[in-house]
């Protein structure tokens, strides 16, 4: 059984349907991509899993229980984090206070942030009691990644993680997922408008549309679909 199994799930804003009986599955310590051109769903997809946007209809079974109607607490809680598209850090808030409520979502009072941390984002240390906001944009979502991580998750979602990133950085963001991978075992559910990345670094693929998953598979046949070939051409 996958870690994470979603069945038919559908979501509404207001008369307007989001998406439409959406299926997807990941197993434990696989990297998959849900790659879709603006507007058809992602986001809405991840909020729908994470619990800030409830699904009208369908299951959502992380380790064999049900996270469809908890709340994002509950199912951050159970092993889940969410990296939001934007990164969404603490602007005001010190490296280490935004580190810190990484820990604290977990539930468990006063645990230290785990020093793993340091050892993928060294400079998160040098950088620790300064405000977020003076982090550059690469960095504050390596801090949002990290940030993540200090939940101690056994699957991460992560919303355009290279959205606005110089390509230097994006090349240590993809090292830093790849390790978290292969090295902790967490799962990754990315959502990537750069194909080329998200397609490297994955082993399976799902294509959205309008709201509709249109193709599915291993990433060979992904870059063998229209949509992505259009993509790829640009
Ligand atoms: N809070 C909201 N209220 C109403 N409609 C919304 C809301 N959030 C998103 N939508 C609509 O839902 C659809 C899907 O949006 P979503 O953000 O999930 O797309 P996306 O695939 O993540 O796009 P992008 O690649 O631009 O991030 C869009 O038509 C969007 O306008
Ligand atoms: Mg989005």
């Amino acid at each position: 059984m996958p870690l994470l199994e979603i069945k038919d799930i559908s979501i509404y804003y207001e008369d307007a349907l989001i998406l439409n009986k959406v299926n997807l599955n990941i197993e434990q310590g696989e990297v998959v991509c849900i790659l879709g051109r603006n507007g058809v769903g992602k986001t809405t997809l991840f909020r729908g899993i994470i619990g800030l946007r409830p699904p009208t209809t369908g299951s959502i079974l992380f380790d064999h229980e049900e996270m469809a109607g908890k709340a994002p607490y509950q199912i951050v809680r159970k092993g889940m984090s969410y990296i939001p598209q934007g990164r969404e850090i603490f602007p005001d808030l010190t490296v280490e206070e935004n580190l810190k409520l990484g820990t604290f979502i977990t539930g468990k009072n006063n645990i230290p942030i785990r020093t793993e941390i340091f050892e993928y984002f060294p400079f998160l240390k040098e950088r620790i009691k300064d405000k977020a906001s003076r982090l550059s944009g690469g960095q504050q979502q390596m801090l949002a990644i990290a940030r993540g991580l200090a939940g101690n998750p056994r699957i991460m979602l992560l919303d355009e993680p290279t959205e606005g990133i110089q390509p230097s950085i994006i090349k240590n963001i993809f090292k830093i997922i790849k390790d978290l991978n292969s090295k902790e075992g967490i799962a990754i559910l990315l959502v990537e408008q750069n194909v080329d990345f998200a397609l490297k670094l994955s082993t399976r693929g799902y294509i959205l549309e309008k709201g509709t998953v249109v193709c599915e598979g291993p990433v060979d046949r992904i870059k063998e679909d229209s949509i992505v070939k259009s993509y790829l051409a640009v």
